[in-house]
């Protein structure tokens, strides 16, 4: 399979979990991949993992300058990304009654604030039908003890595309729910509408 022969891939959180897995997918696929981290030697680690087709930028979706740094990199030596995917994430266990600051400002510092800025930074970059894929969680949608914080700065990275969508999107989805791709996905309502804002607009009365 080949079904991303060629494409320019940013993966942040890239030398673990979700985001290493995407990473060895997208080579599999025929992707370059450039993976993201603060470790370096979970870098190290991850691209001894995949092996080919793949390249380390030490970084922290925190920092302005290492996102900077990070799209240099890629513009110097691609010009361009087909895929972004931002998978960086923290989360930390904190009942209501016992959030502090610190755990606040960390988990939205990466999760909400973090996510936006490697998204706008890499706009400029973005090929036109590039793809800009946000890994957020069933926690945007379902309350769980001591999750609060972590909800709701996934809840927060939500985007809405503010367009009618094409019939072809429509098939492709039903296609993955077909495909062996989707052999973990079950009892799940996958919504293809664009994003929230358009199915707000739909629902709500004028004004
Ligand atoms: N695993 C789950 O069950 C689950 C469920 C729902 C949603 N998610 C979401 O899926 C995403 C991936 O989760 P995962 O479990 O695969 O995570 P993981 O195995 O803990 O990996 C997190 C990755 O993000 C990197 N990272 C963390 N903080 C960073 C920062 N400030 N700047 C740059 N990179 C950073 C880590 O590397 P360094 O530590 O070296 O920076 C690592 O590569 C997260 O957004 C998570 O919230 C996970």
């Amino acid at each position: 399979m080949s079904r991303l022969q060629g494409k320019i891939a940013v993966i942040t959180g890239g030398s673990s979990g979700i985001g290493l897995a995407t990473a060895r997918r997208f080579v599999e696929e025929g992707a370059y991949v450039y993976i993201t981290g603060r470790r370096q030697s979970e870098l190290d680690k991850a691209v001894k993992l995949i092996g080919r087709h793949v390249a380390a930028v030490q970084g922290d979706v925190q920092s302005l300058d290492d996102l900077d740094r990070i799209y240099a990199k890629v513009a110097k030596e691609k010009g361009k990304i087909d895929i972004l995917v931002a998978s960086s994430g923290f989360v930390e266990h904190q009942k209501l009654g016992e959030i502090t600051t610190s755990h606040f400002d960390k988990t939205f510092g990466i999760n909400a604030r973090g996510l936006l800025f490697t998204v706008q930074k890499a706009l400029p970059l973005i090929r036109d039908g590039g793809s800009i894929v946000l890994i957020s969680s069933i926690a945007a949608f379902k309350g769980l003890p001591a999750h609060s914080t972590y909800s709701a700065s996934k809840a927060a990275v939500r985007p809405p595309l503010n367009r009618i969508g094409r019939p072809e999107e429509l098939a492709a989805a039903v296609l993955f729910l077909a495909s062996e791709d989707s052999s973990y996905v079950a009892g799940a309502d996958l919504v293809v509408d664009g994003g929230p804002e358009r199915a707000l607009r739909r629902f709500s009365p004028p004004v």
